[in-house]
């Protein structure tokens, strides 16, 4: 058995490296955005530097078989998810050596290896970043996304092709995590991510609460508008629903994964998942305080996002005992009852009566809007984030967006007879 997994383990990666070899493209073989190479680098430079690292991927798989011949080994044990609470870390990465502050991060905070066991997931062949993985032995797993193949892309999108690889190894890695590992649920977290000190507690306070309601499909640890002035820091505990998939530190089940994995898309996976024929109307929970924060700069597209909105995203520093906090406000029966009648409680203001500091009293407000200008028109007026996905405003649960301003909580609403999200809204 083991001797047949050696032996394949070895075609494969010769497989691989022949592949590699063959299949290097004549520009651009890693484009980015994200993690990936964005050097130009010319054929022969090119080739030469992937045999090196593909002779080192061998290695390292000839290592990690070593590994799993002893089966007892902390890294490699299968984990029966019947019986298993621990929620895997699924640390994406591929070539940014910064990975280290990130894994630091990680394992400051984490007060047990059982209950939330590190995998790092690795595509790309990157020597210099898996040194820096390897180096903290076993406090984690380090695994390899095998396919280095260059994948085919439509000639118009060629230049969005790391999105391509991107979703093949997020495909890959949750694989790993949900079918091969066993876990029952994991919390995706990208390489370039700094977590809060409570973020083991919000996710581990919130799984339960996750699993019971079927509404619900992914805990965030980001708010898109979590930056300084539109948050309150003085509430680390507030949480909320959320219609809009925030991504950027979350955490799904295995029964969600085995909905998504036979359709997971080739590209662009986090827009995918806001399409209502994934979403199906159900939501996220989401923090007020922001508990993951991006420490760099996301390759080039990503730039300008990272230095006006990225950058000054607030990042908790008060941490809070979530576990020890009764958190089933959050289940959608109650929430539904309560958030939203608070909500359309707060009395309706006009932008200028806010603006201008007419109003006489500190309590939260409510501006409701009427159409997709309007609405664009007043988020760009407090500094929210003004996009749309699939129809659905960033933050917004049942078309309420909640911010402060000037210190007071102000919710943005739709009529109360709304229904549902328009896709035309864009
Ligand atoms: C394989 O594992 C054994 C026992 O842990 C160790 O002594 C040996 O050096 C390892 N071999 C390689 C090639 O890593
Ligand atoms: C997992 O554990 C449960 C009991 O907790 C047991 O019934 C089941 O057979 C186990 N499954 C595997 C694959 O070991
Ligand atoms: C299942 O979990 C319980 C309590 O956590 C533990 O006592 C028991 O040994 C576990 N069973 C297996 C098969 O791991
Ligand atoms: C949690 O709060 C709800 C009301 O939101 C209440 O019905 C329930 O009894 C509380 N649970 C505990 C354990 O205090």
């Amino acid at each position: 058995m083991k001797k047949n997994r050696f032996v394949a383990l070895v075609l494969f990666s010769i497989f691989v490296w022949l592949g590699i070899n063959h299949f290097i493209p004549n520009d651009n073989f890693i484009a980015k955005p994200n993690n990936y190479l964005d050097e130009n680098l010319d054929d022969f430079e090119l080739r030469l530097k992937i045999e090196v690292e593909t002779h080192n991927l061998i290695r390292e798989n000839i290592k990690q078989l070593n590994y799993s011949s002893h089966e007892d080994s902390y890294q490699f044990k299968k984990h029966n998810s019947s019986n298993s609470s621990s929620v895997a870390i699924l640390i994406i990465a591929c070539n940014r050596p910064s990975i280290s502050r990130c894994i630091n991060k990680l394992l400051k905070y984490r007060k047990s290896k059982d209950d939330f066991p590190i995998i790092v997931s690795q595509d790309c062949i990157h020597e210099r970043t898996s040194q820096v993985i390897k180096s903290f032995g076993r406090e984690l797993i380090h695994i390899h996304q095998p396919d280095q193949k260059e994948i085919k892309v439509p000639s118009k999108e060629k230049k969005f092709s790391g999105y391509f690889k991107i979703s093949r190894h997020y495909k890959w890695a949750l694989n790993q995590v949900f079918n091969t590992y066993n876990y029952g649920t994991a919390i995706i977290v990208e390489d370039d991510l700094d977590v809060a000190p409570d973020f083991y507690e919000y996710f581990k306070a919130t799984l339960p609460i996750l699993q019971k309601d079927e509404t619900l499909w992914c805990v965030s640890a980001w708010n898109d508008n979590g930056k300084f002035a539109l948050i309150d820091r003085n509430d680390p505990k507030l949480l909320y629903r959320s219609d809009f998939f925030p991504g950027l530190g979350w955490m799904l089940t295995r029964k969600i994964w085995i909905e998504l994995m036979h359709k997971w898309p080739h590209s662009y996976w986090d827009d995918w998942m806001r399409h209502p024929d994934q979403r199906k109307g159900r939501s996220c929970i989401r923090p007020e305080l922001s508990r993951t924060k991006t420490f760099g700069k996301i390759g080039v597209s990503n730039g300008l996002f990272y230095e006006k909105h990225l950058k000054y995203i607030y990042l908790n520093e008060l941490p809070v005992d979530f576990t020890k906090l009764n958190l089933t406000y959050l289940l959608k029966d109650e929430y539904d009852t309560n958030f939203v009648e608070m909500v359309y409680r707060a009395p309706l203001v006009g932008v200028n009566e806010l603006k201008n500091k007419q109003i006489g009293h500190s309590d939260p407000v409510r501006i409701i809007y009427y159409t997709k200008n309007n609405l664009k028109s007043l988020m760009k007026l407090f500094g929210l984030m003004d996009d749309f996905k699939s129809g659905v405003p960033r933050t917004a649960y049942k078309g309420i967006i909640s911010f402060t301003y000037d210190n007071r909580r102000v919710y943005l609403t739709p009529i109360k007879e709304w229904q549902n999200y328009d896709p035309s809204w864009q």
